[in-house]
């Protein structure tokens, strides 16, 4: 189902708390992106009658980021750029609006070795991480992916050679240049979209309605490019955003402990200090995509700033791993019709997380726990509303989580994937391009054999017609829709208005209030 575009601006503007909501979280989570030495002070009162067995949780933190303590962690390089640097915390620290809650989730399983609800909190001290199961000799060959070469020596990487981390690239590097001519080379046309503020939809009007930018954020355009679910029904494209970091290890040694594999969506100057992670993730089978270097906002960056954070991002991981990823996921979600254009023209498929309303995603929020916006019964509620949403599913569906924060990797392992792993019907539990249908090769342009992921076709917008590699819609061929009409702008599961005010304050993370 397809909303036309004056239906779709309506919708959002009727249901006042839903856009509000919409717009604290999103100025929220950039406050926390953009200020990342403050403490946060949250307060939140819960209660919890309902069939959780935790008790209410008050957290009152102000405590500063503690460096978390690594105990042997076999991949770990001795670097100074450990610390993840994308700390969220608050502009100011006011409070953040959490009324008393009933919370409704009943989980069907949990992992015995659990970490407490009660000590999933945002003050938590910084937990110890187990060593990787495994970890891979340079030279080591990934027999799983034919056409892969060699895995390369992670010790020799010299960050000296990369940018800052943490802060969009230069453009007058002789790499970026090279990235440059090759987009400007590549055939794909990159529309005259403008640059967008920082301060998401509020403090971008125009451009929030504007359906020649297919603008995701505001109201959740998709263009049949992008990839938002999986097409089989139960199936579920596992992800996990921002790693590596300290905790991927604990995660990774759960998803093998269940033959699980995940697509990652790692962030460049992460890779940069934790190589022998990702060389692990590699070669444990899960997907690697790309998540840009820093982390920005991609649509408030130049043309060439986007080549900068696609292009160090893709280097990096081939230089660790010897093969270059064909997906990327937008921080925060964050793409236009521009930001879609330079992927498609640097070889990388847009990969969403699965929308059901123009306020409602199935977004976990896990990444807030750790700065007090939000707490774990909430993650589990929204994890809750998910389940509750995808049993009469038409088809599968893809959910944004992160491994960046212990809370995070503890809710993961500790209840969402025990709960998934008990669901019934079961659920398929595979990384994106694996539920796509199509073999791992496919998710590597030095692997990829194109027959059944081709290359984006060059030439012209890449918004046209009819889905590119890895899209969902790419068999279908059915929209022919121009790039430029309101016509072809589209969520990607429209739900009623109905519905849609049903669901205020989901938008914001917030959980189910029972009115
Ligand atoms: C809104 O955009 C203006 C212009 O770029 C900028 O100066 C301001 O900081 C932005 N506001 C927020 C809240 O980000
Ligand atoms: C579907 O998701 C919405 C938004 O999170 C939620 O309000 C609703 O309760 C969910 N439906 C079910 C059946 O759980
Ligand atoms: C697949 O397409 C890419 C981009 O056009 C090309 O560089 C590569 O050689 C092709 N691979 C094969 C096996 O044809
Ligand atoms: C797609 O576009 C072509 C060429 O413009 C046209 O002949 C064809 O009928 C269109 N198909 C659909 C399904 O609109
Ligand atoms: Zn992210």
């Amino acid at each position: 189902m397809k909303f036309s575009t004056s239906c779709l601006v309506s919708v959002a503007s009727i249901p006042v708390l839903v856009a509000a909501h919409a717009q604290n979280d999103f100025a929220a989570r950039h406050a926390q992106h953009l200020n990342p030495r403050q403490a946060s002070s949250v307060t939140s009162s819960t209660s919890l009658p309902g069939t959780s067995t935790s008790t209410p949780t008050t957290s009152a933190a102000t405590t500063p980021v503690v460096p978390p303590t690594v105990t042997s962690t076999p991949g770990v390089p001795p670097t100074t750029t450990n610390i993840p640097v994308i700390s969220p915390t608050p502009t100011t620290p006011a409070p953040v609006p959490v009324p008393t809650t009933t919370y409704t989730f009943s989980l069907q399983s949990t992992n015995p070795t659990a970490v407490p609800l009660t000590a999933i909190i945002s003050s938590a001290p910084s937990s110890v991480t187990r060593p990787l199961d495994h970890t891979f000799t340079p030279g080591s060959v990934p027999t799983f992916l034919p056409g892969a070469p060699p895995l390369p020596n992670a010790a020799i990487l010299a960050p000296a050679s990369y940018p800052t981390l943490d802060r969009v690239p230069p453009i007058d590097s002789p790499e970026v240049q090279q990235w440059i001519k090759d987009v400007a080379n590549s055939g794909v046309t990159i529309p005259n979209i403008p640059i967008n503020n920082l301060g998401g939809c509020p403090n971008n009007t125009a451009a929030a309605t504007d359906p020649d930018r297919c603008w995701w954020t505001c109201g959740g355009c998709t263009r049949p490019t992008d990839v938002v679910e999986c097409p089989t029904a139960m199936s579920w494209g596992l992800t996990y955003d921002d790693g590596p970091s300290f905790y991927t290890s604990d995660l990774l040694n759960y998803l093998d402990q269940e033959n699980l594999k995940s697509t990652f969506f790692v962030v460049g100057s992460r890779v940069i200090s934790f190589p022998n992670i990702l060389q692990t993730q590699y070669m444990g089978e899960h997907q690697i995509a790309v998540h840009t270097w820093s982390h920005p906002q991609l649509t408030t960056l130049t043309n060439e700033e986007i080549i900068a954070e696609l292009g160090w991002s893709k280097k990096v991981i081939k230089d660790v791993l010897g093969v270059t990823p064909n997906m990327m996921r937008p921080p925060f979600g964050d793409i236009d019709d521009r930001v879609r254009a330079i992927s498609t023209a640097m070889g990388l498929t847009p990969v969403m997380w699965t929308r059901i309303s123009a306020a409602a995603t199935f977004d976990t929020d896990d990444f807030d726990i750790h700065s007090g916006l939000t707490t774990v019964e909430h993650v589990l509620q929204n994890w809750e509303n998910i389940l509750g949403n995808v049993t009469n599913r038409p088809s599968g569906f893809i959910v944004l989580e992160h491994d960046l924060f212990q809370q995070a990797v503890e809710v993961a392992t500790g209840y969402i994937l025990p709960d998934a792993l008990a669901h019934q019907p079961p659920f398929t539990i595979q990384p994106v391009i694996t539920c796509l249908n199509k073999p791992l090769i496919d998710a590597y342009i030095e692997t990829n054999d194109n027959k059944t992921n081709p290359p984006a076709a060059s030439g012209g917008p890449v918004t046209l017609s009819s889905g590119a590699p890895g899209s969902v819609q790419a068999t279908s061929g059915a929209d022919n829709s121009s790039s430029n009409s309101a016509a072809s702008s589209s969520l990607s599961a429209g739900l009623g208005l109905a519905f849609l005010t049903s669901v205020i304050g989901i938008a914001a993370g917030l959980a189910v209030i029972r009115l």
